[in-house]
């Protein structure tokens, strides 16, 4: 079978990173988590002190962008690759819930997104990539051979964040986790440089009431339907 780029677009928590992790190990592909580089950057900036009271200094940032390297390396404890900025493991620190509150405003600055969006194509370069996010189908990679769109309900999405959170021992509450998860909806959809929405040949998964089992087998069918052609 050729060596496919597929490409993962869809809303914050709706268990893209899980579908396309799992698939990612079954078939052999790298797999490239693109939020972790936005989230990674987030906390280079926190770390830096380049947001105060939630304002980005943007001039300092887009200064410091050369300084921001971001890579990823197999775990294979887990079977999945872990976050590493400049060289230190971030993975863990980079989901906290401080992060996903000041993600979204990173993310939508347009000097961010050009490296990030570089970075992105450098590794996808051979193919035999799995790649998710927001603009992976419609920017990162247009020629992708498979585009999935993946949506749900943000109610159900805040109650899996939740129980990530909560799992993880970070003491959360449920309606916090609901407006954020709406808040980044608003941003990552209305944001002037690539917003987020559903690429014209995209395959649509809405997995509101689909089980993980579910969803991998939806995806492993498209994707032998895509690399068969
Ligand atoms: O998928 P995630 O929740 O880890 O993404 C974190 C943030 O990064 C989210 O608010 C949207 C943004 N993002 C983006 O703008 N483009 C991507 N390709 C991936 C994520």
């Amino acid at each position: 079978m050729k060596k496919i780029t597929i490409a993962i677009d869809g809303y914050s928590s709706c268990g893209k990173s899980t579908m396309a992790k799992d698939l990612a190990r079954e078939i052999g592909y790298v797999y490239v988590d693109s939020g972790a580089m936005y989230r990674a950057v987030t906390l280079y900036a926190l770390s830096n002190s380049l947001i105060h009271d939630g304002k980005i200094d943007e001039a300092r940032l887009r200064d410091e962008m050369k300084n921001i390297h971001i890579t990823f390396r197999f775990n294979p404890e887990h079977g999945r690759p872990d976050t590493y900025l400049n060289n230190e493991y971030v993975e863990d620190r980079i989901r906290t819930l401080e992060i996903s509150e000041h993600v979204s405003p990173i993310a939508a600055l347009g000097f961010v997104r050009e490296e990030m969006v570089r970075q992105q194509q450098q590794m996808g370069q051979e193919g035999g990539i799995i790649m998710d996010g927001r603009d992976i189908g419609t920017t990162v990679f247009p020629e992708a051979e498979l585009k999935i769109f993946v949506t749900a309900s943000s109610e159900i999405r805040a109650q899996r964040r939740y129980a990530e959170l909560s799992a993880k021992g970070e003491v959360c509450d449920m309606a916090d986790i609901l407006h954020n998860v709406e808040e980044r909806d608003y941003i990552d959809t209305h944001r002037e440089i690539s917003p987020l929405r559903q690429a014209a040949d995209a395959l649509v998964l809405d997995n509101s009431h689909m089980t993980i089992a579910e969803q991998k087998q939806w995806l492993l069918q498209a994707y032998k339907h895509a690399a068969e052609d």
